[in-house]
């Protein structure tokens, strides 16, 4: 049996796509996957270009795997670096044996073999793909619902690595949750750039479907109990989709929404489609349809032009939405977008302290949202074995739970009552 080492960088995408990796290459030979590099026959790092500092720590981890792989392990490099570098990765690591894009992992077994193969289409459709089966985590699926995305925001790279947005049949997608389902899991994660754009596009003829009827379809699965989706885009969050949200059990009350910018003119300058009040809107909508609902999102501090006013405007929409979980970034210059041409770029130490006051903020938020858990009671699917007798889940509503207990509880719905809080998890006692 061959030893497999797969590093997996950047979104839950990548996450799926190594995982059909993973299966693929075991349609050939057989694989055992491992952590340790030194005893690797193949080391696969499955790369995020989404901001720049990941990519320029690809290659000095190129270097280090050099160092440390055994005798002829091949190592290949993965995902959206390899899209936009391409051939530029071999020429300056000539150690890589491969490399293959975003949308083209499906190939891996036809590149595998060959010397210094390139694979970086974004034209390349997988969309209708059938591809082996293989998950990480048997409790709980991954699944992806389109590749690409359409969109223009100006500071992402992600059209250029991941192509124009191609929905997957809803015929493929029920097939692949139900299969999923008969293996154990009882939740599945449906997978998108722009999970809510669904249905804008097939291949193939399809029968009309939005991201709304897919949830209905979706939820229809017997033995699936919860749905959770990543990420949706505010501007095609329309009254219906909420709607279904609010109403459908199985899903649950956990929603990103990413804000980018607080300021309307900053959203324009994005090119996101929606206004400051649209966001807001948005949201009010989802906390007065689903009190109990979380709302996570992401924030770019110091995109070109941001004033001090424009920063003030996303301190504004951090206050009136009070987000229980963000995520924000400093922004990243990347190459094949039009932001990164603006003449107007922040001063990174301005960025920087945005970035601190935003975050130091969200902590004195995060601390009463996390502070009022005690004592509640969470609905928690518990999904993996941790060390020292303890088990982890996530409440419905999108909360890290841990709590003591043992094999007997993976995969089923309990009820833990909250015993300890902190800023990332919750700790409980099973009832
Ligand atoms: N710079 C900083 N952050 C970025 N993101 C996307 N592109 C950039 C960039 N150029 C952030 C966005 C997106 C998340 C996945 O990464 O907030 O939602
Ligand atoms: Fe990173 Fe975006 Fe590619 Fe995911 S799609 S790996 S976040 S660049």
């Amino acid at each position: 049996m061959k030893k497999l080492f797969i590093e997996t960088l950047g979104c839950a995408m990548n996450m799926r796509d190594s995982e059909h990796m993973i299966a693929e290459l075991n349609r050939r030979d057989s694989y055992e996957l491992t952590q340790a590099v030194d005893e690797a026959d193949l080391i696969i790092i499955n790369t995020c270009s989404v901001r720049e500092k990941p990519v320029a720590k690809l290659f000095s981890e190129i270097g280090v795997f050099n160092k440390k792989k055994k005798e002829g392990a091949k190592i290949g490099v993965c995902g959206c670096t390899a899209s936009h570098l391409g051939e530029e990765i071999i020429k300056r690591a000539p150690s890589v044996s491969f490399v293959l894009g975003a949308r083209n992992v499906s190939k891996i077994n036809e590149i595998i073999d060959k010397k210094h193969a390139v694979e970086v289409s974004t034209d390349y459709d997988e969309s209708e793909y059938d591809f082996a089966e293989y998950r990480s985590n048997p409790y709980k699926a991954l699944v992806n619902i389109s590749i690409g995305c359409d969109k223009q925001c100006t500071f992402c790279i992600v059209p250029a690595t991941r192509g124009e947005e191609v929905s997957i049949p809803s015929e493929l997608l029920v097939r692949e949750i139900s299969k999923a389902v008969e293996g154990g899991a009882r939740e599945v994660m449906l997978l998108g750039q722009n999970v809510n754009n669904y249905g804008r596009r097939f291949s193939a003829d399809e029968e009309s479907c939005n991201f709304t009827q897919l949830l209905q379809k979706v939820s229809r699965i017997e033995g699936l109990e919860r749905i959770r989706f990543t990420s949706p885009h505010p501007l095609h969050m329309d009254d219906a989709f909420l709607e279904e949200f609010a109403s459908n059990p199985k899903i649950c009350k956990q929603i990103h929404i990413p804000l980018q910018s607080g300021s309307t003119e900053i959203l324009k300058a994005m090119k996101r489609g929606y206004t400051q009040e649209w966001f807001l809107d948005r949201c009010a909508r989802v906390r007065a349809l689903v009190p109990e609902a979380t709302i996570s999102t992401d924030i770019i501090v110091g995109f070109p032009g941001e004033s001090d006013a424009d920063f003030e405007e996303t301190m504004r929409v951090l206050e009136a939405v009070r987000f229980e979980q963000l995520f924000s970034f400093k922004y990243s210059p990347r190459p094949h977008t039009t932001a990164a041409t603006h003449t107007n770029q922040v001063d990174p130490a301005v960025a920087s302290e945005r970035l601190s006051r935003l975050q130091a903020r969200h902590t004195e938020i995060l601390d009463e949202v996390m502070d009022a858990q005690l004592g509640r009671v969470h609905k928690v699917y518990f999904d993996e074995l941790k060390p020292n007798g303890r088990i982890a889940g996530r409440s419905d509503d999108g909360k890290l739970v841990f709590a003591e207990g043992s094999e007997s509880l993976l995969g089923k719905i309990v009820d833990v009552k909250i015993t300890k809080t902190s800023r990332g998890a919750l700790d409980g006692i099973v009832l």
